[in-house]
């Protein structure tokens, strides 16, 4: 850009001081003919001299048109390699379409690498139609990634994950998205304005229903505190509102949306004390005859859940209920809680 710009700079004045000095060439040149003899009479030379600086702006006007049209491939470039990127994860032949779950997600031997080495390996679990599970484990362990692969962001490597038996590769995409309510660990969020941003989730919804939403998100009272409002434009990926503001109106996204399954990726960790423990409430309100998976790391949401899938390095190491969990005073559940109590 910046040599892109000192060429366009240099190139009004070069071409300026050049057709000067052309034009002072032939006035001259031109000149001296008319004066040396009959060759040329002075009416024609003064007609020829007004064409010719006639034509020199439009002749310039040329060189900066060859400018713009050069920056404007090289622009449409870049847009059609973003345009033409294929997306590795596609329906299959004759998809099918569902629009609930009936009765449980089944994880099934499932692998998974991004690159080279296994991040997940033989996983198994289920989550009936109304369970809540939460995944806990350390950073690193493939919570996100598990939540990922059942939201059908990646395809697993191995094994195979189905919705009401349906191994969810057969199942149509969007259909699969429409029934899942997805509160990531970072916020997806567009630069656009808030309404916008939480509308996305469901575009026909009024504007009570999103004021709705974004009250049971407890993102209502800083929005209205916002100059303009619904209508303040939060800028790229949202970078105009702090982390906790960005989780709320991503949590107002899927309240809106009102999804038969929900997976909540630390939804409440940007949180301070005090607005997690209304937007947990007001969470546990939205997991209410709903199908969860949750990853938390914090120990109120993880006691009220179904079952506990703890992950270490991708794979497995303790599942069951809370209470089972506490039974075993070595798992790695009963040293969260004790660690919590200290
Ligand atoms: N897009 C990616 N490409 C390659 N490797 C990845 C990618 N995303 C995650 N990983 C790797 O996969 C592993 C598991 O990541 P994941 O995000 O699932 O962890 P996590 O359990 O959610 O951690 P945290 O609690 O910190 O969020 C990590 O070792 C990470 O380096
Ligand atoms: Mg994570």
């Amino acid at each position: 850009m910046n040599s892109l710009l000192r060429r366009k700079d240099l190139a009004s004045p070069l071409s300026e001081v050049l057709s000067t000095i052309v034009l002072v060439i032939i006035m001259w040149f031109g000149g001296k003919i008319v004066l040396d003899g009959n060759l040329l009479s002075p009416e024609m030379f003064i007609g020829y001299i007004l064409i010719f600086s006639q034509i020199i702006p439009p002749a310039r006007s040329l060189t900066t048109s060859y400018y713009r049209i050069q920056k404007g491939a090289a622009a449409a470039k870049r847009i059609n390699n973003f345009l033409n990127e294929q997306c590795e994860i596609t329906n299959c032949k004759n998809p099918t379409t569902i629009n609930k779950l009936n009765e449980k997600i089944e994880f099934i031997d499932v692998n998974f690498k991004y690159d080279s080495s296994l991040i997940i390996k033989n996983i198994n679990f289920e989550i009936k139609k109304g369970e809540i599970i939460s995944i806990i484990g350390e950073s690193g362990s493939g919570k996100t990634t598990i939540a990922d692969l059942c939201a059908r962001f990646y395809d697993v490597s191995n094994g195979q994950i189905n919705f009401d038996n349906h191994n969810i590769k057969d199942l149509n995409i969007s259909s699969l998205r429409n029934i899942m309510g997805v509160v990531s660990q970072e916020s997806i969020l567009f630069n656009d304005t808030i309404f916008n941003n939480i509308l996305l989730s469901k575009p026909s919804a009024t504007i009570e229903e999103v004021e709705n939403a974004a009250k049971i998100a407890n993102a209502h009272e800083f929005i209205i505190k916002l100059e303009n409002k619904y209508e303040t434009n939060i800028g790229e990926r949202g970078d105009k509102l702090s982390g906790g503001e960005k989780q709320r109106i991503s949590i107002a996204r899927a309240v809106l949306k009102n999804p038969d399954v929900l997976i909540l990726d630390e939804a409440t960790s940007s949180l301070d004390i005090e607005s997690e423990s209304s937007v947990q409430n007001a969470l546990t309100n939205l997991m209410k005859n709903r199908t969860t998976l949750i990853i938390a790391h914090k120990l109120s949401t993880i006691r009220n859940s179904d079952k506990i899938v703890v992950i270490n390095n991708g794979e497995i190491i303790e599942i069951g209920t809370p209470e089972s969990l506490m039974k075993n005073k070595d798992s790695y559940y009963s040293k969260l809680i004790e660690i919590d109590a200290d």
